[in-house]
């Protein structure tokens, strides 16, 4: 439950929560600024679109859309049990004391959103730091690919020091997961014995059932829940993300305060916010034959997050030979290897760029004066990366506007938990709005079997004997016209 009042800015918020007991806050939030987009569309589309977003709202909050038994992550924020966020806390702590090094295990939905707030939100080079500049552990994602030549560096990278490992899966049955699981066991028990490698291995799946659920309730292991109404893409919130973020000393309480925030947000301005003016746009491009939605991100520490992104938007809304698809570039990066194509190639595309408003002292790097100029930058002296980075954000946003790509921005306010909380939420509602304009279920993944169905019958499980059957019969013929 949140009580809220407006401030009279849309940037402004204050909120009290239940959970947290925060008594009145001001909060600058995430927002759009659709101004490089609007010429691109006619008043009378935008006006249709946004009353097809209002009713896809509406089938969010009231539960009647495809997909309802997934919506646990909307209340997600406010209805955390103070007593599984303390779990989480405790056990973050218990790793942070006992490890040098933590192995994050999973795919997807399992590992994305840790992975894209660790760099969000922990030093840039935090692997290669002293422990005084990062509090938590060296961290490792694997389980998302299958390299054993990953697994067996990654072994190297850790040598001697102390691991633990964190097993993440909804299903409890992810193959790439549950492979480098056995892996990772087998090598915590050779090298610390059964009884400690328990100590040292960590679970987090589905709270109701999943076979990894009963592999840790025989063996021991500590067990975290993931709400069985929360699908893996929106999972972000539960102790599929939790945990290893508070591992790396990231504040889950902030961010989970921030996601609080966004949804008290958006909820009183249910009439017109920025999560269904995000969702209008996609969707008008889209009608338009811009099949690409481009993520620019503004600065490195955006990079994973829009690998987080992709998965969102693209498995919730890739289907029925439908859906925008979601790819990213990384600004002023990329300008240098895809800003020719974003400027002058197949007009298939529009572009949300997101960047960082707070530029701070502390980080600033100067242009410095030099006596001879010798590479003609003197010009420049006395001038911030920032303040480059703005200008050619500016540059860049302009002439692609000029070149026929719709820009769609969005400002967060400041490189930090509470920033990072609302952004998460924000995606995830505009997601759930853009799946249902589109006429798609945002919430299940059909697409993901066929891939998974295959590779078990290639592999030669059992109940798929006949699927292997013919493709074994398609391999062959394929090698023949080889
Ligand atoms: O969004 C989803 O449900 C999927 O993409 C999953 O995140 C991914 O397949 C991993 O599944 P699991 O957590 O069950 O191992």
């Amino acid at each position: 439950m949140i009580t809220e009042m407006l401030l009279g800015t849309e940037s402004v918020i204050i909120l009290k929560t239940e959970r947290t007991g925060l008594s009145l806050e001001k909060k600058l939030m995430v927002s759009l600024c659709e101004k490089n987009a609007r010429s691109f569309v006619t008043e009378e589309a935008f006006v249709i679109m946004k009353q097809r977003a209002i009713a896809g709202q509406d089938l969010l909050w009231s539960g009647k859309g495809p997909g309802a038994e997934y919506l646990g992550w909307l209340d997600l924020p406010e209805s955390f049990a103070e007593s599984d966020l303390e779990k989480i806390e405790t056990t973050a702590e218990e790793i942070r004391n006992t490890s040098d090094v933590f192995v994050v295990i999973g795919i997807g939905g399992s590992y994305l959103g840790s992975y894209a707030a660790i760099s969000f939100l922990r030093h840039r080079f935090y692997n290669n730091v002293p422990r005084s500049l990062r509090q938590g552990p060296e961290i490792y994602f694997a389980g998302n690919h299958f390299s054993g030549r990953y697994l067996k560096e990654l072994i190297e990278v850790i040598g001697e020091r102390d691991v633990s490992v964190n097993v993440i899966s909804k299903s409890g049955s992810t193959m790439e997961t549950a492979v480098a699981f056995r892996f990772f066991r087998q090598y915590l028990e050779d090298r610390y014995g059964r009884e400690e490698a328990v100590r040292r291995i960590f679970v987090t799946t589905d709270a109701t059932q999943s076979p990894l659920k009963d592999i840790a309730e025989e063996s021991g292991y500590c067990l975290l829940g993931i709400p069985s109404n929360v699908g893996g893409r929106f999972s972000v919130l539960t102790a599929v993300g939790l945990l290893p973020i508070a591992v790396s000393g990231g504040d889950i309480r902030t961010m989970l305060d921030g996601a609080s925030a966004m949804r008290a947000h958006l909820l009183r301005e249910k009439d017109c916010n920025d999560a269904l003016i995000y969702a209008i746009y996609r969707n008008l491009f889209f009608e338009q034959g811009k099949t690409v939605e481009l993520m620019a991100c503004c600065d490195p520490c955006l990079h994973h997050l829009a690998e987080w992104w992709k998965q969102l938007f693209g498995e919730s809304e890739g289907k029925n030979h439908l859906g925008l698809f979601p790819a990213a570039v990384d600004l002023t990066t990329d300008l240098h290897s895809l800003g020719q194509f974003i400027q002058d190639g197949s007009r298939i595309m529009f572009e949300t760029v997101v960047r960082i408003t707070e530029h701070r002292a502390d980080e600033a790097v100067v242009v410095t004066e030099s006596l001879d100029d010798f590479d003609g930058l003197n010009d420049l002296s006395g001038m911030t990366m920032d303040e480059m980075n703005a200008k050619a954000f500016y540059g860049s946003t302009m002439a692609h506007t000029d070149g026929g790509v719709p820009n769609l921005l969005l400002s967060v306010p400041n490189k930090n938990a509470d920033s990072l909380g609302q952004l998460f939420y924000f995606y995830e509602y505009a997601c759930g709005i853009s799946g249902y304009v589109l006429g798609v279920n945002p919430f299940d993944q059909p697409g993901v079997e066929a891939y998974k169905r295959n590779m078990y019958a290639l592999l030669g499980r059992k109940g798929y004997e006949e699927e292997r059957r013919r493709l074994l019969e398609r391999l062959q013929e394929t090698d023949r016209l080889q």
